[in-house]
């Protein structure tokens, strides 16, 4: 590991092998809190030092199930009433949440921290590799409304995010490979050196995704720090993969790195079809993508499944929050391979292209 400590302008990241005390936690804030509270994914009180720690020192606990019923808009008065009984009075300066799971606890966590008594502090440790190298970062929260995903947000930075290899390790093989396809993601976004150090290496397991960690995060940091509110479009940059990946993951209910993984195969080629990439670096990068990363083939991946139509697609994109305007979507196009450039395109072009690709029947 390259070094165990980042630093941004709003939030230190720390990597550890283990889960640290909440003294060493409290320490990065800058003052000492007088309620510590942990929102945590209950499934972690499994893992036998986690519920150690959940059950020593001096902090309260909520224990929320993962997933997106947990980010439900109508379920959060529910969950406010009862940390409010759980934390009782306090100076809003004095509280801090820590939200322990994956991303579904970190969105809500972030927004609750970010609303509760007009925001209080907050620390993220991700308990899952896509909050390790996505979720967690960025200062993005969300709520889903009526089963539309992240309609109700906020930014808001948490001040540290502890990310530790331990947790990790209940995490099933299918999860690790498909948040591969994030880390691919910020490979190709990264610039500088990242892509070709990593492009002969297989994405098989924990330990390597654990190595190139930081360099990931420091790519998603480095695009962050150009546009922390998404204000002036360098942050769509990241949406790289994700224009074509929603569609699939909504569609099919496959894990998000995996539609991602997809999304990133689509955008090359489509990238090379536009003549943006050279056929070699579009070799290179699909070479990467399927054969290191391990995303399928959309053939064995179209093998049991049905395609989408046309008029099922366009309702997909269209639903999706990367529109511009009833016609158009951003897309974000690679130049070389770990360059890459965004553009509206026409909807009616990126169906087509879904057809031509052979993702779409008419
Ligand atoms: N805020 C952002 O910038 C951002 C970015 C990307 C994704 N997201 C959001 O993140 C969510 C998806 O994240 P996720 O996949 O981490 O979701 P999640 O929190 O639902 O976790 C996925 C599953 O892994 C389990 N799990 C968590 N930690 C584990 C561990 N250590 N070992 C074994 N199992 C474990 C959970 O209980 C759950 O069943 C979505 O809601 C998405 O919208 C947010
Ligand atoms: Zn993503």
């Amino acid at each position: 590991m390259a070094s165990e400590e980042i630093v941004y302008e709003k939030t230190k990241v720390v990597f550890q092998k283990k889960l640290p005390t909440i003294k060493k936690i409290t320490e990065t804030l800058g003052f000492s809190p007088d309620r510590v509270l942990v929102i945590y994914d209950r499934k972690l009180e499994k893992q036998e030092a986690i519920g150690k720690w959940l059950g020593t020192g001096n902090k309260l606990t909520y224990a929320v199930t993962a997933g997106e019923k947990l980010k439900d808009l109508e379920a959060f008065p529910g969950h406010v009433k009862k940390i409010m009984k759980l934390i009782g009075p306090v100076s809003p300066q004095k509280i801090v949440v820590i939200g322990l799971g994956g991303g579904t606890v970190g969105d809500f966590t972030g927004f609750f921290a970010s609303v509760f008594k007009r925001g209080v502090s907050l620390v993220h440790v991700p308990s899952t590799l896509l909050a390790a190298i996505d979720s967690a970062h960025g200062g993005k929260t969300a709520l889903n409304v009526a089963s539309i995903k992240n309609q109700v947000g906020s930014f808001y930075f948490g001040s540290a995010v502890f990310i530790c290899k331990d947790i990790f390790a209940t995490i099933p093989q299918q999860q690790i490979h498909s948040s591969a396809g994030e880390l691919a993601k910020m490979a190709l976004l990264a610039g500088g050196d990242f892509f070709s150090e990593v492009k002969d290496t297989y994405f098989t397991g924990l330990d390597v995704m654990w190595k190139y960690m930081p360099q990931t995060i420091d790519s998603k940091y480095k695009i962050l720090q150009q546009d922390p509110y998404e204000k002036s479009g360098e942050r769509q940059l990241l949406n790289l993969g994700h224009t074509f990946g929603h569609p699939l993951e909504s569609y099919y209910g496959i894990p998000h790195g995996m539609a991602v993984g997809l999304g990133l195969v689509f955008s090359v080629h489509w990238s090379h079809h536009h003549g943006y990439l050279s056929f070699k670096d579009q070799e290179v990068v699909v070479d990467f993508l399927h054969d290191k990363i391990g995303i399928q083939k959309r053939h064995q991946f179209l093998k049991n499944r049905k395609a989408l139509t046309r008029a099922k697609l366009l309702k997909l994109v269209s639903e999706d929050k990367k529109m511009t305007s009833p016609n158009h979507v951003n897309f974000v196009f690679l130049e070389k391979a770990s360059k890459v450039f965004r553009k509206t395109v026409t909807i009616d072009s990126f169906i087509t292209e879904a057809a031509r690709q052979g993702w779409v029947t008419s």
